[in-house]
């Protein structure tokens, strides 16, 4: 167990509950408030230079405004850059924890709920007034309130309806139950479906903590798709995006026969012993533990759309194969996803070709490892390439010791 995964241990950010304690009591059950859960937190980033960061093409941003009850709607890249005198708009800018290495490490505070849960981080930024009005989300979300001050209203109503003909996604029938105004450091945490308006007082920034949760229907078509880049992967076609180092299974190479068949004269028919052959065929595929592990490792560790690998971050390069240094730190870079089960590990959407030793594991839990000498004796030599063809690929990357000043 590491530092900042003991679950045991009371977190300010949960408002000294321990982690156990809040994914039985609120996770996906109730909301919570949580006073200064980063006390004297400061916005890493400002809100000119979000406004600036929505102009580029390589960020998904929106931009939201509202008039007497009128919602408009425009998807980034912005134009101009918004005027702070003009109230009730605001600009939300998807996946920041791509572009900062200060929010992927705000991100790295809420893995207690595992990797898999973990979507992305969203700013807003608003000027007073703005916000995206009354709505629910289907996912959980922290609110770290990150600059200035917002108002924020929730109700547990079971009425969802919608306000039909708008761009955006706003309830017919708001109640708010609760309301706070949060100051920066403070946070708000909602499970899916709560009802919630978040009102900007004066210009403001919100960090959200997004969580994903995928639906039966894509878990489901994920494990077929995985089984049939499989299935035709032991057959020697590997063109399937899942299909490298196939697991054991049935191998389907011979070919439908029909010696006994007799003359048609309704030739375009579907032969009914072509059917029976093909459900006959598939009910060959076994769906087991390996293949939905094999499945999820791939897809759950594939990079975000917004992830860019660049070795400006590791100020030296170094030769994993020849030696490992003393001293320093290999960090994974801040856009790698990297997970494991007991045989299998994943890191950017691949297979790696080792199995999860104890080191690697602990790099994956931890995102990075201490150069030691012993550290050097535990990797092996094939462990060793491993990192260095990673560090190549800067998934992985090296940070010498910081000097004494
Ligand atoms: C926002 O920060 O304006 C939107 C966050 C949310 O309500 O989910
Ligand atoms: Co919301």
């Amino acid at each position: 167990m590491f530092k900042n995964f003991n679950y045991d241990m009371a977190m300010n950010i949960l408002g000294s509950l321990t982690p156990q304690q809040f994914m039985q009591e609120y996770w996906q059950k109730k909301p919570l408030l949580i006073r200064q859960a980063i006390p004297n937190f400061k916005s890493p980033i400002s809100p000119d230079e979000l406004c600036l960061l929505a102009t580029n093409d390589y960020v998904e941003s929106r931009y939201i405004r509202h008039h007497h009850g009128n919602w408009e709607l425009n998807y980034g890249p912005l134009g101009d850059l918004p005027d702070f005198s003009v109230p009730n708009w605001t600009i939300l800018i998807q996946n920041l924890e791509a572009h900062y290495d200060d929010i992927a490490q705000l991100m790295q505070k809420f893995r207690f709920v595992g990797d898999v849960r973990l979507d992305d981080i969203m700013a807003s930024v608003a000027s007073d007034g703005g916000g995206v009005g009354p709505h629910f989300d289907s996912y959980d979300v922290f609110l770290l309130q990150a600059y200035g001050q917002r108002h924020w209203r929730i109700s547990q109503q079971d009425d969802l309806s919608l306000k039909p003909g708008l761009p955006l996604r706003i309830l017919d029938n708001f109640q708010p139950e609760q309301d706070y105004v949060l100051v920066p450091g403070d946070m708000l945490y909602l499970p899916p479906h709560i009802a919630h308006d978040g009102i900007a007082q004066g210009i403001g920034v919100t960090l959200s903590i997004g969580f994903r949760a995928p639906s039966l229907a894509t878990l489901a078509r994920g494990l077929l798709d995985t089984a049939g880049d499989h299935l035709m992967a032991r057959i020697g076609d590997f063109s399937g995006l899942y299909s490298e180092d196939p697991l054991d299974g049935p191998v389907l190479d011979s070919h439908y026969s029909d010696p006994n068949a007799p003359a048609t004269n309704t030739p375009a028919q579907i032969p009914q012993a072509l059917i029976d052959t093909a459900l006959k065929a598939v009910k060959t595929i076994e769906f087991n533990p390996a293949l939905a592990a094999r499945f999820l490792g791939h897809w759950l560790s594939e990079p975000s759309a917004s992830a860019y690998f660049e070795e400006s971050n590791s100020p030296l390069t170094i030769d994993l194969e020849e030696a490992l240094p003393e001293t320093g730190r290999l960090e994974l870079h801040r856009g790698t996803r990297m997970l494991y089960t007991d045989t299998e590990l994943f890191i950017n959407g691949e297979l790696a070709p080792l199995a999860p030793s104890p080191a690697l594991k602990k790099l994956a839990d931890q995102r990075y490892l201490n150069c030691t000498a012993e550290l050097g004796q535990q990797l092996n030599a094939s462990e060793r390439q491993l990192l260095a063809l990673w560090m190549d690929e800067a998934w992985l990357l090296y940070k010498p010791t910081p000097r004494k000043a």
